[in-house]
């Protein structure tokens, strides 16, 4: 039993936008797969680098689904109670709290786990019996078997740039997902979320993406990632509210990849060359 003050999940109910979905740019068969993988029941595993449009994809697709969202953003800390429950001490008595996973089943909802290898190890073993064909949700602490409705759908992802041998998935998890591989857009789709989630001109958007295919040749420095979709909306984002395009390169992508001065020194050279001052 644990109380209340005990550790947190972050878990948000997803908002579309009004009058319609949230932007999602397609790279390839992306929305086809996930709309299949859902009618067939099927969980999802989404890998690629971060801020290349995982998080606003299931967004997107939850909506066009028409099913709430649950996201979890698991840490190193998120244990297995943390997703399905506890039992909170309240004015003397006890009262079962559902974890956002058991919410998420209980709903039909899609619920999508961030950096799933981040969370305990003990996770695995409230997702395994949900992600094979049982679909079931055993509460141990209620002696509940939640069974998941057709609406539930198990969504996670990963980073396998950041994985080391203690931060894998062991091979039993990823067996029961389907996968699927982003990579950074292709410079036309990139130029267009750039655009569009900005509000900058194709001029400008045009130039940052040029960059961006720049940066991310560069393979002979020590950058643990490169440039994101996420860091040249932030700079087309500084650029709109009237900062030199220059500036907003210098403090949304330069800086924000290293701290190492050499290396900001030869990002900062690509930037020169490709954006005049
Ligand atoms: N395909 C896309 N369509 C629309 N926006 C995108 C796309 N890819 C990236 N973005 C933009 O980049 C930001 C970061 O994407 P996000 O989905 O949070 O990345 P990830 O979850 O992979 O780290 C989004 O908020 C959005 O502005
Ligand atoms: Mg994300």
């Amino acid at each position: 039993m644990e109380f209340s003050s005990a550790r947190h999940v972050a878990a948000t109910l997803a908002v579309a936008e009004p009058g319609g979905l949230p932007f999602y740019a397609a790279q390839a068969g992306e929305v086809a797969l996930f709309e299949h993988a859902f009618h067939q029941r099927l969980p999802l595993l989404i890998k690629g680098p971060t801020g290349c449009g995982k998080t606003r994809f299931v967004e997107h697709m939850a909506a066009r689904l028409g099913r709430p969202l649950v996201t979890v953003s698991c840490h190193d800390d998120l244990s297995a109670a943390d997703l399905v429950g506890r039992h909170l001490i309240g004015d003397g008595n006890t009262v079962w709290n559902d974890g956002p996973l058991t919410r998420a089943v209980r709903s039909g909802a899609i619920c999508y786990l961030d950096e799933v290898v981040e969370a305990r190890k003990d996770t695995t073993v409230v997702l395994h019996p949900l992600a094979d064909d049982r679909r079931v949700l055993p509460i141990e602490r209620t002696g509940e078997l939640l069974v998941a409705p057709p609406g539930f759908m198990l969504v996670i992802s990963y980073n396998p740039g950041y994985q080391n041998l203690l931060k894998s998935l062991k091979p039993s998890t990823r067996q029961r997902f389907v996968a699927l591989t982003f990579g950074y857009p292709a410079a036309a789709v990139e130029r267009r979320i750039v655009e569009s989630e900005a509000g900058v001109s194709a001029e400008v958007a045009a130039q940052l993406v040029q960059l961006a295919e720049a940066l991310r040749r560069l393979t002979d420095h020590d950058l643990e990632e490169t440039v994101s979709t996420r860091l040249l909306v932030m700079a087309a984002r500084l650029v709109a509210s009237g900062l030199s395009l220059a500036t907003a390169c210098r403090a949304a992508i330069v800086d924000a990849l290293t701290d190492d001065a050499d290396t900001a020194a030869a990002l900062a050279e690509v930037v020169a060359a490709v954006i005049p001052d």
